[in-house]
């Protein structure tokens, strides 16, 4: 991903507020933004949907060889499709988040997803688009000239999310986010910065200073855009 649209490669834990901030951030900047945790998701929901096991490495790779994915790269007008079906509020489902970690630890799914972003990106005909994730700033563009690592103390995380989450009690959404760091930071290191990578911790930021504090990243790296 070096030529082409200028990337943003934002990383980071849920709850770190990444999803909102990078969505804001790409709107102030008249860029693209692409969700990378939607393809992982959506795969896993399509495994699902054929009744296959997320946790079975072949079994998830025979449902992704016929994986028709689609994302909206429009920070105003986001939604998922897989096969044409709107997806977008089904991913978000509990049954998906908790199945998602075993299919995104499948490297040829890695692999194959990865290429599906560099096309999106590359074929956006966007000026630049702001790519968030866990392995962006490391696997997916290490090339970006603006590379982020936005992380949060554990606790704000927690709280942030049952915040989102109001079906569930604090500590089961808690317990479940840290389960899910757990599992994903075996596939991926995204608590720590890559070299070259600068970190903005939200901990005792509010949104609207989170998303400054990106700006004023993305402004000291490659200027006013
Ligand atoms: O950001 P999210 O919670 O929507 O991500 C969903 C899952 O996908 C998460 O469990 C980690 C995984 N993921 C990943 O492994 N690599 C990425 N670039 C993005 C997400």
């Amino acid at each position: 991903m070096t030529a082409g649209p200028t990337i943003i490669a934002v990383d980071g834990p849920a709850g770190s507020g990444k999803s909102s901030v990078s969505k804001e951030v790409a709107r102030r900047l008249g860029f693209g933004y692409l969700d990378t945790g939607a393809a992982y998701r959506a795969l896993a929901w399509h495994t699902l949907e054929h009744g296959a096991d997320t946790s079975d490495a072949s079994a998830v790779l025979d449902v992704f060889g016929d994986f028709d994915f689609a994302i909206s790269l429009d920070p105003d007008a986001y939604w998922v499709r897989v096969g044409g079906h709107d997806v977008t509020a089904a991913i978000r489902e509990s049954r998906v988040t908790d199945a998602v970690s075993g299919v995104a630890r499948i490297p040829a799914v890695r692999h194959g997803v990865n290429a599906l972003f560099r096309g999106l990106v590359a074929e956006s005909g966007l000026p630049g688009v702001v790519v968030e994730g866990r392995d962006i700033t490391t696997v997916v563009a290490p090339d970006a000239p603006v590379r982020i690592l936005l992380t949060a103390a554990p606790e704000v995380r927690a709280a942030r999310r049952s915040a989102e989450v109001t079906t569930q009690d604090a500590a089961a959404v808690a317990a479940a986010l840290h389960r899910r760091d757990a599992s994903d930071s075996t596939v991926v290191d995204f608590l720590t910065a890559a070299p070259g990578v600068q970190v903005v911790d939200s901990t005792d930021l509010d949104f609207p200073h989170t998303v400054d504090a990106v700006l004023a990243v993305v402004e000291r790296t490659i200027g006013a855009l």
